[in-house]
């Protein structure tokens, strides 16, 4: 018998969870109970351009979710669940193949580090030395480097003793990238029966090192492949964002969301106001938001829903801060089963610390020591009504 885990909300309550202690206008509340339904099914995916091989996962909860893992970037691949009538559909955005993701330039769903985001100038300095790394997004480094970032590595997958989740393991040897230190990064992720998916990153490092892993699923609640995110609805518990340069590096101000575009602190559609930020930086919405939460207890970061299928995805964090990014650079490439990704077909929801933190001493640390372990927890859960 393995132990699994469930994930609900109540308004106002103050009760006490599992994974962390929080007390929230809307509270999370996990509970422990015990099932033997949980399954993971292990398959070969492919082989990369090298010749290695990439395993598949399939996790499948008790309601009939659907979630495949694939080795290669430690990626989310596919998310299949029910809409408010029952009709199931894959929600995230993959490729069909191992090529598909070579080739790809979004990073779909993939583990992203081993700093995500951006790092102005493609350099930084620590305890006096400079590292200098790939630029690879004009004069920055994003998402980790060029040719062994996180999302392009393939990872030693598990299932976990659990039997409802994956652990993935990678070690970054000193200097992969640029970045100092041999790193040993652990993403285990879990689903449970209430729909929700969590991920869990662990990291050691044998040199002081910047780390900011994420998450970079591209969702749309109405289907991936369907046209358009303008009419799902958000709301982000942050009342405050970081604005950025023309580059997409912020400021270092945190500044208020209050009678903006980027004021989400109450339901709005994508869409209403995005035509606002067309010609600014990032082309419409791709900013970091400080979220209101910034203590490390697991707490409620976003939430979307879209109307017609009822489905609404709940985005709880660990982290400071959340990347929301509403597909302003897909261009209609090819995915999954024939599908193509419009532009603005599909947003991200990327908990993590401040874009350039490393560069940035006013923003929270994201410098990891030897002797400390890195860790962070989101989870994504989806519903229907
Ligand atoms: C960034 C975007 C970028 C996208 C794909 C997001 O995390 O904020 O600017 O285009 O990733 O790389």
């Amino acid at each position: 018998m393995s132990a699994k885990w469930s994930v609900t909300f109540e308004k106002n309550s103050i009760k006490r969870n599992f994974w962390q202690r929080s007390a929230l206008g809307t509270c999370l509340c996990l509970a422990l109970a015990a099932t033997a339904n949980a399954e993971v099914t292990v398959s070969d995916f492919g082989k990369t351009a090298d010749g290695v091989t990439v395993k598949q996962f399939t996790l499948k909860n008790a309601k009939g979710v659907i979630v495949k893992l694939i080795s290669r970037g430690a990626t989310l691949s596919e998310w299949h669940v029910p809409d408010k009538t029952g009709k199931v559909d894959d929600v995230v955005f993959g490729y069909d193949n191992i090529a598909g993701y070579e080739s790809g330039t979004s990073y779909f769903g993939c583990t992203t580090g081993r700093v995500a985001n951006r790092i102005a100038g493609a350099k930084f300095t620590l305890d006096g030395k400079e590292y200098k790394l790939a630029a690879n997004d004009g004069p920055n480094t994003l998402h980790g480097g060029v040719k062994r970032s996180l999302d392009k590595v393939v990872w030693e997958g598990k299932p976990t003793a659990s039997g409802n989740g994956v652990e993935f393991t990678y070690t970054s040897p000193d200097l992969e990238e640029g970045f100092p230190g041999e790193l040993k990064i652990k993403t285990t992720y879990t689903l449970n029966d209430e729909g929700a998916l969590r991920i869990d990153y662990e990291a050691t490092t044998n040199k002081t090192t910047p780390v900011n892993i994420c998450n970079h699923a591209y969702f749309n609640l109405a289907g991936a492949g369907s046209p358009t995110i303008n009419d799902h609805e958000i709301k982000i518990l942050a009342d405050r964002y970081t604005p950025v340069d023309d580059v997409l590096i912020p400021t270092g101000q945190l500044a208020p969301v209050a009678g903006t575009p980027f004021d989400f602190r109450d339901f709005h559609k994508i869409g209403e106001r995005v035509a606002q930020l067309n010609d600014k930086p990032g082309k419409g919405y791709d900013h970091n938001y400080v979220l209101n939460s910034q203590n490390g207890s697991l707490a409620l970061a976003a939430q979307v829903r879209e109307p017609r299928s009822g489905r609404m995805l709940s985005v709880l964090t660990t982290e400071p801060g959340i990347q929301f990014y509403g597909g302003n650079f897909l261009n209609g490439a090819n995915g999954k089963g024939g599908k193509t990704y419009a532009h603005r077909s599909g947003f991200c929801l990327e908990t993590q610390h401040y874009p350039n933190s490393v560069n940035t001493p006013s923003f929270p640390n994201t410098v990891l020591k030897p002797g400390e372990t890195y860790k962070h927890t989101v989870v994504y859960q989806i519903t229907a009504q």
